[in-house]
């Protein structure tokens, strides 16, 4: 079924489970730290937890380290030290591998970013998500606009310029105007990048169960345009979905999962993606979920809670999932080696989403339409299996 030649670029994404408090929005895996943190413990898992992970990507080049939560800035520079020591010595990291630490302002001192950036961190993203305060307390935030200010003056004065500040739009209440604001305030504080989500309500959150009320769709559209055209004006350009860069800066890490790269995930709840050549397969692994159990497994051969061998559908849509979120698209040698399918198995597909005006053809090069960035689930419809009704089933 596949016929890899070569294996994709290899990531590494470590998941630090805790919060100081949970979000009324958030779906990710982390739940509120209550009493001391079992930091030691943790780190000696992940360890543990990446050695029982090396054969399966043995002797492959790690090209960017990713660690999220959660919140990781909870975990002091000596555990993130220990740790990047840990992964140093077990996988090879290329020569500037980019290495991501998420912050969260008031969880962590301006002091502190020099110590991380010592313990072999190069990358921040630090999560902000808005500059006013009613919206802030709205969506349940521990920090203030100072705060979020602060944290990024002190990356800079640490000389982590190469920071990420993520900011959220549609919140409940927030006009046009407040939308704008933020990121006006944003870019002045001289970001190397920007991710810029629209509030989405996920199942298993405080706001499923008590919607607040949101812009309609429409006001929502005109909102990221205009968004999208003031952070064009000013140098950050958009190339993913909700992901603007200065020239060059453009988040490594992130645009290999969108490429549909490899990736070792470890830690509570870390998700993974690993390419075997020798083979020819594609799997998915998941880690215990909950904090507990992931600490109760390490050492036991059990982080690993699930693991899934992809078929060539499931490739397929995977892949657009990930690549038509790209403003820079792909073509079909990026999409071959990336999943060692044939780009014949594509072809349908793309074909049917350009006579829809979805998608577009230039050179080669398969690019999403405004119209299809804009109805993106209703293009990714032409890559599910069709369901057959006809036996009433
Ligand atoms: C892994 S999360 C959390 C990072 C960090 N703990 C924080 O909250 O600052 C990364 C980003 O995803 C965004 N995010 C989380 N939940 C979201 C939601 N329901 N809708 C849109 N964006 C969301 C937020 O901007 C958040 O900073
Ligand atoms: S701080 Fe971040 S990870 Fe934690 S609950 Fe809030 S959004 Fe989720």
């Amino acid at each position: 079924m596949f016929n890899f030649t070569t294996t994709p670029p290899l990531s590494l994404y470590i998941h630090i489970p805790w919060c100081v408090r949970k979000c009324p929005y958030c779906d990710f895996n982390s739940h509120e730290a209550h009493g001391t943190l079992p930091e030691r413990a943790y780190i000696e898992a992940l360890i543990v937890d990446l050695e029982e992970a090396l054969p399966a990507v043995w002797g492959r080049p790690v090209e960017t380290v990713f660690i999220g939560g959660g919140t990781p800035s909870l975990f002091s520079p000596d555990s993130i030290g220990r740790l990047l020591d840990a992964v140093r010595a077990r996988v090879p990291l290329v020569p500037c591998a980019e290495i991501t630490l998420e912050a969260n302002p008031g969880t962590v001192e301006r002091e502190r970013f020099a110590e991380f950036r010592s313990a072999g961190i190069n990358r921040l993203s630090i999560g902000v998500q808005s500059f006013q305060p009613g919206l802030l307390d709205g969506i349940g935030r521990i920090h203030t606009a100072r705060e979020a200010i602060r944290a990024a003056e002190g990356a800079h004065d640490a000389g982590l310029d190469n920071f990420n500040l993520d900011l959220m739009f549609g919140l409940p209440g927030q006009t046009r105007a407040q939308a704008l604001d933020d990121l006006r305030t944003a870019i002045d504080l001289e970001p190397a990048h920007l991710s810029w989500y629209e509030l989405t309500i996920e199942p298993n959150t405080w706001f499923y169960r008590h919607p607040p009320q949101l812009p309609d769709d429409d006001t929502l559209w005109e909102l990221q345009a205009g968004g999208t055209e003031l952070l064009a004006a000013r140098g950050f350009m958009r190339y993913e979905v909700s992901a603007f860069a200065r020239t060059e800066r453009q988040c490594r890490h992130n645009l290999n999962y969108w490429r549909f790269g490899d990736y070792l995930g470890i830690g509570a709840g870390a998700h993974g993606k690993l390419t075997d050549t020798s083979r020819q397969t594609i799997t998915r692994t998941t880690r215990q979920r909950h904090p507990q159990a992931y600490l109760e497994a390490a050492g036991t051969g059990a982080c690993t809670s699930g693991r899934k061998a992809l078929s060539a559908g499931d490739v397929l849509l995977e892949y657009a999932m990930n690549a038509l979120r790209l403003d820079a698209g792909f073509d079909s040698d990026s999409f071959s080696t990336a999943t060692g399918l044939p780009y014949a198995a594509m072809q349908p597909m793309v074909e049917a989403g350009i006579r829809d005006g979805l998608l577009s053809m230039k050179g080669g090069t398969v690019c999403t339409t405004a119209r299809g960035q804009r109805y993106l689930d209703e293009l990714l419809q032409y890559w599910l299996p069709e369901t057959d009704t006809a036996d009433g089933g």
